[in-house]
């Protein structure tokens, strides 16, 4: 099932509606915006936006907009921006992991190869950036030059701990901060600042994007293990075939007894994805997933204990929504 014609649960649906206005908007924007007189461009690019995702990026920053007092056109703007950031990263990962399955559909590096998708991915992330200077704002530009940075620098980070069993909590957690958190964190951040917040709101939504992108993470990490494949319109067990330990195996491999431990050791080592029952069985024994789904709620309390004492609105509630959302998804 595509993303686009699936339906979502009830607390995020309310959400969407309040977001609903703003986000017409958005959407009218992307679409005007990912034109190119390159029809592979345009074939590539339309595939992946139409298929939907859950534009939740976007959702947060006129969310954290509106919970500032304000919206409009520049937040549109800045939510386009880092919709067009995700979607060149997930372009680019889907290749580096070797991924056929996104939003319900085949990912462009199965149906058109490898060069185009990484080429239609700078695509996207510059016309980010020529969205960016048409908001003719440094400050904007100096926040999200920064993020696509520690972006990249957080790709080049987790390619570095791929087939290292070694890789554990801590090192785990400075992958997911910069290659998921940081954006999610700029987007509340520029709601906040575009809505003229001063600097310690701002502060407050950065720290809730940021939590809220750990949380995140650390449920789709979950979730490529234990999500229904249809559900969640990505193949399961990608993590594990790439040989990328995320939190529920790095879990695993600290707890197991000695002789499973080893035997895990060598499925990240090889990136042995026929060996999911077995690391399945090691992640149950150990409670990793239940370890995972704990260390996601409590980002997500986390996120929304940073939005205490800011005044309250129907935008601010939604926040809040999200990021229960964040932990109790599907897909
Ligand atoms: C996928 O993000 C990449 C991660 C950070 C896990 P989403 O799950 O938000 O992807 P879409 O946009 O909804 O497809
Ligand atoms: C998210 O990591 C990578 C990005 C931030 C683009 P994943 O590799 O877990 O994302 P999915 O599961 O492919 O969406
Ligand atoms: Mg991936
Ligand atoms: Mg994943």
């Amino acid at each position: 099932m595509a993303d686009a014609d699936r339906k979502p649960p009830a607390d995020l649906a309310a959400i969407q509606t309040l977001a609903a206005d703003d986000m017409a908007a958005v959407d009218a924007l992307i679409r005007r915006r990912l034109a190119s007189d390159v029809v592979l461009i345009n074939q590539v690019a339309e595939h992946i936006v139409s298929a939907g995702g859950k534009r939740l990026r976007p959702m947060l920053v006129v969310l954290a907009g509106r919970a500032c007092g304000a919206g409009g056109p520049d937040h549109h703007q800045l939510a386009a921006i880092v919709e067009f950031i995700h979607t060149s990263t997930l372009l680019h990962d889907d290749v580096v992991d070797e991924s056929d399955l996104r939003r319900g559909r085949s990912t462009a590096n199965a149906i058109w190869g490898n060069a185009a998708s990484v080429l239609v991915g700078d695509f996207l992330y510059s016309r980010s950036f020529q969205l960016m200077v048409e908001l003719d704002s440094m400050e904007v530009m100096r926040i999200l030059a920064d993020t696509t940075n520690r972006i990249a620098e957080g790709e080049v980070l987790q390619l570095l701990h791929v087939h290292n069993p070694d890789t554990d909590e801590a090192a785990y957690l400075r992958v997911i901060e910069r290659k998921t958190a940081v954006l999610f964190a700029a987007g509340t951040r520029l709601g906040a600042l575009a809505a003229g917040a001063d600097a310690a709101v701002q502060q407050r939504l950065y720290d809730f994007g940021m939590e809220l992108g750990y949380a995140f993470q650390i449920a789709d990490d979950v979730l490529d293990y234990a999500a229904d494949a249809a559900d969640l319109g990505k193949n399961l067990g990608d993590d594990l075939a790439e040989g990328k330990a995320t939190l529920p195996l790095i879990h695993a491999i600290r707890h197991a007894d000695a002789a499973t431990r080893e035997r895990l050791r060598g499925i990240v080592e090889r990136g042995d994805a026929g060996a999911m029952p077995e690391v399945l069985a090691a992640i149950r024994v150990t409670g990793g997933l239940d370890y995972s789904r704990e260390r996601a709620l409590a980002h997500a309390e986390a996120a929304q204990r940073a939005l205490d004492g800011l005044p309250g609105n129907p935008a601010l509630d939604a926040l809040r929504g999200l990021a229960r959302y964040a932990v109790e998804r599907t897909y």
